[in-house]
């Protein structure tokens, strides 16, 4: 495990401050969580996009607030100094203020996040307000927000037309008025990014598929190694295809179970002479011969 140390919010600012980017990626479980704190990201995300490249769900509706724990618990296990975010599932923040602070709550005490992330503009600034003034930290989500997917009619570019472009910028100011720390512009575009970058006041903002204008990127970890087998959004770019690796390897095990080629001698143990030799008197004065 490298020397790492942890990353906070003053550290996350001092980046910002200085114009270097922050990294930022989705994870679900240890071992990935593990490789993407020696890579050194600065954030970890544990999206409820666990929901589709986790769990196999069609959207991220289904998934609740119990999922999203065990999957940030074994994230923290793997990565104990990035900055973690657990994202709040649908209906866990919706309801009431209460609602959400008890859940955003989970968050820190069940999962030892640094944070959490909500969806939603002006309509959610009374939650993300509520969340902040008990002492949580809280990033914003706007643009394609995929738990109001159908609403805004599918997964497509928010924010095209100037209209819709100055609803997403009044969100925007509305999310850092209530208190929020950081805010997720998910596929705007990218002038539209630079400007709400440019007028944040000190909230940090980061750019998915929203082009190189913000103070640092997210992508989903599944999209850069080719690991969700449904699609590869557009705006995701692939380092490796771990899919591929994975998939290969798979069925060259299957092949060689199936010719007797796996195992060989160094797949498995034997006992020496003498210990079996005593193994089967013993099984033959039980049982008889064989
Ligand atoms: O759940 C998630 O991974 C997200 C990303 C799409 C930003 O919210």
């Amino acid at each position: 495990m490298s020397e790492r140390k942890k990353v906070t919010l003053p550290i996350l600012f001092k980046k910002m401050n200085e114009g270097e980017p922050i990294t930022w990626l989705t994870c679900y479980d240890y071992p990935t969580a593990y490789f993407q704190e020696e890579a050194g990201v600065d954030m970890i995300l544990v999206g409820d996009s666990l929901g589709m490249t986790m769990l196999g769900y069609d959207s991220t509706l289904p998934v609740t607030m119990n999922d999203m724990i065990r999957h940030t618990q074994a994230v923290r296990r793997g990565a104990p100094n990035v900055f973690l975010i657990g994202d709040m599932p649908y209906m866990s923040y919706q309801p009431s203020d209460e609602t959400a602070v008890l859940n955003a709550g989970r968050f820190m005490a069940e999962a030892a996040c640094d944070a959490i992330k909500l969806e939603g503009g002006a309509e959610m600034a009374g939650r993300m307000r509520a969340i902040s003034d008990a002492g949580i930290l809280a990033f914003g989500h706007l643009g394609l927000t995929p738990q109001s997917a159908s609403a805004l009619g599918g997964f497509r570019l928010q924010g095209k037309g100037a209209l819709q472009a100055k609803k997403i910028l009044d969100d925007a100011r509305a999310l850092e008025a209530a208190g929020a720390v950081g805010i997720l512009l998910e596929l705007v575009p990218d002038r539209l990014c630079k400007l709400i970058t440019e007028r944040s006041q000190g909230t940090m903002i980061m750019s998915l598929g929203s082009g190189p204008d913000a103070h640092g990127q997210l992508l989903i970890y599944h999209d850069l190694f080719g690991l969700y087998p449904k699609f590869t959004p557009r705006m995701a770019k692939v380092y490796g295809n771990a899919g591929e690796v994975i998939l290969n390897g798979l069925k060259q095990y299957v092949m060689e179970v199936n010719d007797k080629s796996f195992p060989e001698k160094q797949n498995y143990f034997g006992m020496k002479d003498e210990e079996y030799e005593d193994l089967l008197a013993m099984v033959q004065k039980e049982q008889g011969p064989f």
